[in-house]
């Protein structure tokens, strides 16, 4: 079975260094020393630093939430993937829809990024997701199809297993409202075809898939159950850690039980 993945997608918080230290420490602590779940904690760039030092000795990966795509040079403003690996990341989000979708961030500068995150040897968290009129229109599938042979384009089977996607229905960032677990695992099936289909069934079979859009403590142990869904991408869950735990913990209990 794939294990789960559980990251937490700080976003622009919090504002200070003392309440992201704290935020990860009340996780650390928590979660104590040993987890059958990886866990990833995603803070803004300029937390990374101390965000890594207070992780010290737990099991909980770091990821920054974007990249550049060159290692270094005249590029104001940008981050580059040597540069994450050198403050303690492990992971880094690409192509979140909020990149994509507020930032007009294309499938050809996220497939930049990605080849940029696997030379550096970071794991990749690639987003993607339909918006609510794409949804409404029926053209889910199209959409994602289009996401994905552009984001992954040029990758070797052996690239493709060691790339995390993160379904991200945009319609269900931030707004409560959460996919059903037979809407999401719907769409982690098709995605595990299209891998099937492009990289063979040995890599999809690999390939881990989060489920990302108001995961909560609510609903996460019903998400997380569904056989294609390995794990969760949560934005405002993740900034209380007693919230996050609580996702942990259902992912931590849907491991114990093994899926159908
Ligand atoms: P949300 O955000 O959990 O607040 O909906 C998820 C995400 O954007 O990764």
């Amino acid at each position: 079975m794939r294990t789960l993945l559980i990251a937490g997608n700080w976003k622009l918080n919090p504002t200070s260094t003392e309440a992201a230290a704290a935020l990860a420490d009340g996780v650390k602590n928590g979660l104590g020393p040993a987890t059958d779940v990886h866990v990833v904690l995603a803070p803004p760039f300029v937390f990374l630093n101390k965000v890594d030092q207070v992780l010290e000795g737990s099991p909980i990966g770091l990821a920054a939430q974007d990249l550049y795509w060159e290692s270094n040079g005249a590029f104001t403003g940008e981050v580059s993937g040597p540069m994450l690996v050198d403050v303690g990341c492990t992971h880094v989000v690409i192509g979140h829809s909020e990149r994509r979708h507020g930032m007009g961030e294309t499938d050809a500068q996220v497939n930049a990024k990605l080849k940029a995150a696997l030379a550096a040897k970071l794991i990749p968290i690639v987003c993607i997701g339909e918006t609510k009129d794409e949804r409404l229109g029926e053209k889910t599938e199209e959409v994602l199809l289009g996401q994905l042979t552009g984001s992954l384009a040029g990758l070797t089977a052996e690239e493709a297993a060691g790339v995390v996607l993160a379904y991200e229905p945009v319609w269900a960032i931030g707004t409560g409202l959460t996919a059903t677990p037979e809407q999401a695992q719907a769409v982690h099936a098709y995605i595990r075809g299209w891998l099937a289909q492009v990289f063979g069934e040995a890599t999809a079979a690999r390939v881990v898939v989060q489920y990302g859009g108001s995961v909560k403590p609510d609903n996460a142990a019903e998400l997380l159950a569904c056989p294609d869904i390995d794990g969760a991408l949560v934005g405002g869950a993740a900034l209380k850690a007693g919230d996050f735990l609580a996702i942990i913990k259902a992912g931590q209990d849907v491991t114990a039980r093994g899926k159908s």
